[in-house]
């Protein structure tokens, strides 16, 4: 049996479902691959605040602490933003502990730095739930790339921007309502700038570009629209045409074999594969040049989704190359 010790960063609606998982998946875990996986640290921004089910000596607001963890293996990061996060990973990594995020923010920035600085240390970075929630995009596409070459990426990669264009398709009411809607149902943020502005989607569009071409464009040069500008009537004309209103982040390359990407809603007839993706759901359509044209569907975002890909992140990493601690 080997033990591993797992740390935990950030204790939110992600932090928690990773923790529940772990939890749950314990015996498992022990049985199909012979690890025992214990939680030795979760580190937050408020130590002192009570935390249902977790003793307070596990918590802590000190990197150095969850570091200083003996035979840490793992680190776990769903935590907000750019910075702590990014100098956190770049420690842990340094300190030849592999990490997994769900942190899209600051991996659409730092992932590529992230992924180099882990390759010379000898780890190794899982990075799925930045990326449409519970969908397996991420491991698909890095599959595919083994083979084919992805020419073209389209998808619907915020959940509460689908949702508000259905509900206002579906139920004849307007943005405002249908955003109001979808913060009474927890599917979007007290400020819902990010989701509806585009600027979710561009983030998670920039971690594709990366992983499908390697490298991405000029964040300046790429177009970001989001949906607050179209109006009930719109969605309504449209839907009389057999369209529908589609928030689609796209990333290709054109003929001259130069990287471009825009974000904005597009109408689409039932012949787009993303078409029929209503409600909270995230797609992914892949253009290859050997499979042909291949679509994801899945939950974008939410405890279980999010968090039990990036458990099976680290399940991966185990078994690509196992964790040395023998007990
Ligand atoms: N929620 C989803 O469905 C979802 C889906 C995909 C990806 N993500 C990504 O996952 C990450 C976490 O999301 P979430 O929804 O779980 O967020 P959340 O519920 O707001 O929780 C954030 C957690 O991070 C901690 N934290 C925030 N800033 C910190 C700092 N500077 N130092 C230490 N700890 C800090 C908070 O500590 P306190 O508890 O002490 O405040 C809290 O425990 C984000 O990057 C998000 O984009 C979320």
């Amino acid at each position: 049996m080997t033990s591993v010790k797992v740390a935990i960063l950030g204790f939110g609606t992600v932090g928690e479902g990773i923790f529940n998982i772990l939890q749950e998946k314990r015996e498992q875990f022990k049985t199909q691959l012979g690890i025992d996986l214990d939680v030795a640290k979760i580190l937050v921004r408020d130590a002192t605040k009570q935390r249902v089910g977790i003793a307070n000596t596990l918590l802590t607001e000190s990197i150095d602490e969850v570091l200083a963890v003996p035979n840490l293996d793992v680190v776990f990061e769903a935590i907000v933003g750019e910075e702590p996060a990014y100098g956190y990973l770049d420690k842990a990594i340094e300190h030849h502990v592999n990490v997994v995020t769900a942190n899209k923010v600051m991996f659409a920035k730092f992932g590529q730095v992230l992924q180099e600085k882990a390759q010379k240390y000898g780890v190794q970075v899982g990075y799925e739930a930045t990326t449409a929630g519970g969908v397996p995009v991420i491991k698909t596409m890095e599959n595919i790339l083994r083979v084919n070459d992805v020419n073209h990426v389209q998808g619907i990669l915020n959940g509460t921007s689908n949702y508000i264009l259905t509900q206002m398709r579906t139920e004849g009411i307007s943005f405002e309502t249908a955003l109001k809607n979808a913060q009474q149902l927890g599917y979007a943020e007290a400020d819902p700038y990010n989701d509806v502005s585009g600027q979710d989607a561009f983030k998670k569009l920039m971690i594709l570009s990366n992983l499908a071409f390697g490298q991405q464009p000029n964040w300046d040069d790429v177009e970001v629209v989001g949906i607050s500008a179209i109006t009930l009537q719109q969605v309504q004309e449209a839907d009389a045409k057999g369209q529908r209103y589609r928030h689609i982040a796209e990333v290709g390359l054109d003929e001259d074999g130069y990287i471009f990407a825009k974000i904005g809603p597009q109408l689409v007839d039932a012949t787009h594969p993303l078409y029929s993706i209503d409600g909270v759901d995230n797609a992914v359509s892949l253009d290859t040049n050997y499979i042909g044209k291949l679509t994801l569907v899945g939950p974008g975002a939410g405890m279980y989704p999010t968090a039990s890909v990036m458990v099976e992140d680290y399940a991966d990493m185990l078994v690509k190359k196992p964790a040395l601690v023998t007990i």
